[in-house]
């Protein structure tokens, strides 16, 4: 697979575990700068499926917890228990199994609405997050940006979290970071492993401009198997 974005930081391997493992360790030596450099680590993290095993892995890092601060990069509007919910897989998979004080963990109140919710989240966020967690779907979206749906990207000038209605990838009524508030992070890596990932990442490598090519114009840290790239 041609890759023609240099900022783009593409790490391979082998197996999804291999991309878990990879991305685990170096979010863990990220998150150990950030606290040394700055005290605390601010972290969005992706949803859908591709990082439970990252999750997993997290578990057992060597870090102090106390000095993480836990994000969303998107979430659906489902009740907060729902098994459907983001929060819930990273919770369910990492979070109830670390010593993260409460306080230092910020679902998106995404059972509020998409308009409420995004209003509240923006006010939550901090000016600027330390990474960005990213998936990507087969439609070549990410977080919950979607292709065609490009004027809601940004939202109101300056709003980091948006609403987002009619999302193709059920359930329809999210809450997303904005693209501005995503590119605006101080770094952002991307989690994506499967074939069926080929064709989106051949075209986001290419420069078509898919949400993932718009939120990682900024540059990014790519971690990807080679069933995705193509490189069997
Ligand atoms: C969501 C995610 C979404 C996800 C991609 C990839 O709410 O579904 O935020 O952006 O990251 O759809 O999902 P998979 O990892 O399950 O392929």
């Amino acid at each position: 697979m041609s890759l023609d974005s240099s900022h783009l930081n593409l790490r391979i391997s082998d197996t999804p575990t291999g991309v878990a493992r990879q991305a685990a360790d170096w979010i863990v030596q990220q998150a150990n700068t950030a606290i040394d450099e700055r005290g605390l680590f601010r972290i969005a993290l992706a949803g859908g499926s591709t990082p439970r095993v990252t999750y997993g892995l997290l578990v057992e890092a060597d870090t102090d917890w106390s000095k993480w601060h836990i994000y969303y990069g998107d979430e659906r509007c489902l009740p907060p228990q729902d098994p459907e919910r983001n929060s819930h897989m990273a919770q369910s998979n990492w979070l109830e199994k670390i010593p993260l004080p409460e306080a230092n963990h910020h679902p998106i109140p995404a059972e509020a609405g998409a308009i409420e919710a995004a209003a509240q989240y923006h006010q939550v966020l901090p000016k600027k997050l330390d990474l960005v967690l990213l998936g990507m779907g087969q439609d070549g979206h990410t977080a919950s940006l979607f292709p065609g749906q490009e004027a809601s990207w940004q939202g109101a000038a300056g709003e980091r979290a948006i609403a987002v209605f009619n999302a193709p990838k059920p359930p329809p009524e999210r809450v997303s970071l904005s693209l501005d508030y995503i590119l605006a992070a101080e770094q952002r890596a991307v989690l994506v492993t499967g074939a069926d990932k080929q064709a989106p990442c051949q075209q986001w490598f290419e420069g078509h401009p898919l949400p993932i090519q718009q939120a990682t114009a900024s540059a990014a840290v790519v971690f990807a198997d080679r069933a995705a790239m193509n490189d069997q």
